[in-house]
């Protein structure tokens, strides 16, 4: 299984790719405010780093990730409760919990949904 904090020192080449993307819609993220969802945030370290960073200062975030121990690392390392904070979730469940439906103003995810067969 993925340590959290090893795939947190390795992953310079998806920070690279977060960041040129995000670059290239700064003046946009930069208005973007209310709820967003990070799918797949992993350890939490692009998504409080590199993602957070470029939003309006009053946007809230909410990482999610099916690995408990990712979801554990992210709260632990990255969390403060209130502006970030990090949930299980498998984003290809069937039954997606009441708190998730309709809640989000803007949804985010980077290196993660080629990992899920059911797109939809
Ligand atoms: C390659 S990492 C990407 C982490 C980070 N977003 C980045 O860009 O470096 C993919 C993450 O997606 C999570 N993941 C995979 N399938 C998922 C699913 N069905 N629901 C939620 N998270 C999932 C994995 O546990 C992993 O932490």
């Amino acid at each position: 299984m993925v340590e959290p904090a090893q795939y947190s020192l390795f992953d310079n080449e998806c920070k690279k790719n977060v960041s040129s993307l995000l670059n290239e819609f700064a003046k946009e993220l930069k208005n973007i405010s209310g709820k967003c969802m990070d799918i797949g945030s992993g350890p939490g370290d692009i998504t409080k780093e590199i993602l957070l960073p470029f939003l309006d200062p009053n946007a809230t975030m909410i990482g999610i990730d099916i690995m408990e121990k990712m979801v554990k690392y992210a709260n632990e390392t990255y969390g403060d409760g209130k502006r970030l904070k990090f949930e299980v979730l498998d984003i290809q469940t069937k039954s997606l919990p009441e708190k998730y439906i309709s809640k989000f103003d803007h949804i985010f995810s980077f290196h993660t949904l080629q990992w899920c067969n059911d797109i939809r």
